[in-house]
């Protein structure tokens, strides 16, 4: 029976063990939205999770929205991600790149300015978004992408995640959740095209569809993962019927062969949303949320998922696989450090310890 420590192969990456590093912005790239030293010492002290999935990685200047967030587009950031893996690989990790590109939910101080800000359609984000010092601002009304402007940005993502590979980054996870770029083409709500890519489910499912076929096509789909979050309303999502929308695109993505689909599971009304993937989805399945160890192993040794991702416990736990495997106590993490806005900051960061 496995459990949260027997090894598992998502795709074409073995893992150690099962226990998974949740993606999590903490906006301390460099000026140029390049890794830090810092933060290749804030992945080397986790790199003992089966995989790290880093935090949101912009594919372009365009899909930034949050403040000193990484790319991975520019010569001097893939050095940086370079340096990231090496720490990772060297202390027997795996690591992922989380590719996000937020559409409308941006700031326009946290970006360049001549980066523009788009989205399916000309609908603002109505949450308000933490501008460069750390308060809430408005988000900015975003320009409808064009159709022909759309296989763009599609190109844009392929090539980040050629880039994420030359960095020596193992696999990459296209981020279609939280009201992000891929989650705008799925809602519908903030999608109202009236071209292929939106009006019926087909049409708002394309867009997740092809990015994730082409970057498949370009680095392996053994190294392209998912990650979704069904009915979840953060940044203005409102999808007449989630369930429908999203068993659509599962039926459509599973004969791709991915590495994996990750799912933040929250209760929905109506539908559960870790029943509709295993409904829908014959890959693996990292489960997300509010996981406790006692609760991940269950799952994992009952066959409902292969794996578990912790974002909280592993801001203030660098080594929390070994924290499990001996039942220690976990560290609590310290909320108002986890987006400080500092390229040079390790309060809160990479001054948690190992236990002793
Ligand atoms: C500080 C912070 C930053 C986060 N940034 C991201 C992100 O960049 N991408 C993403 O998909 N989820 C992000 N999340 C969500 C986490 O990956 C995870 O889904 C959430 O924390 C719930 O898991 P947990 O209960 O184990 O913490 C973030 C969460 C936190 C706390």
């Amino acid at each position: 029976m496995p459990d949260l420590f027997s090894p598992l192969r998502l795709g074409d990456v073995e893992l150690a063990n099962r226990v998974i590093m949740a993606p999590m912005t903490r906006d301390r790239a460099g000026p140029h939205d390049e890794p830090t030293e810092l933060m290749v010492e804030y992945y080397r002290q986790r790199a003992s999770a089966g995989l790290i999935v880093t935090e949101g990685t912009q594919p372009s200047p365009a899909g930034k929205g949050y403040w000193r967030t990484p790319g991975i587009h520019s010569p001097e950031q893939i050095a940086g991600w370079a340096k990231v893996a090496r720490a990772v690989h060297d202390r027997g990790g795996r690591i992922a790149m989380q590719l996000m590109h937020v559409g409308r939910a941006s700031v326009r101080a946290n970006k360049a300015p001549d980066a523009e800000t788009v989205a399916p359609s000309a609908i603002a984000c109505p949450d308000p978004i933490p501008g460069p010092d750390g308060v809430p601002v408005p988000t900015e009304l975003p320009r409808a992408l064009r159709t022909d402007e759309i296989p763009l940005v599609i190109a844009d993502y392929v090539s980040a995640a050629r880039n994420a590979r030359a960095a020596g980054i193992d696999a990459v996870e296209l981020h279609c959740a939280s009201g992000y770029l891929p989650m705008q083409f799925l809602s519908s709500n903030s999608n109202v095209r009236d071209d292929q890519w939106g009006g019926s489910v087909a049409g708002r499912i394309r867009f997740v569809v092809e990015v994730l076929t082409a970057i498949a096509a370009a680095i392996g789909a053994g190294r392209t993962g998912f990650r979704i979050c069904p009915g979840v309303t953060y940044n203005g999502m409102a999808d007449a019927d989630p369930a429908e929308t999203y068993r659509a695109l599962l039926r459509a993505l599973d004969p791709l062969g991915l590495a994996w689909c990750h799912l933040i599971h929250v209760p929905n009304a109506g539908f559960d949303s870790l029943e509709l993937v295993r409904a829908n989805w014959s890959g693996p399945i990292i489960e997300n949320c509010g996981l406790t160890r006692d609760k991940a192993q269950a799952l994992i040794a009952a066959g409902t998922v292969d794996a578990a991702s912790f974002g909280y416990a592993y801001i203030a736990n660098p080594d929390l696989v070994e924290r499990f495997r001996n039942g220690l106590d976990l560290a609590k993490a310290d909320r108002s450090t986890f987006y400080t806005g500092h390229g040079d900051d390790a309060r809160g960061y990479t001054d948690y310890k190992d236990h002793a």
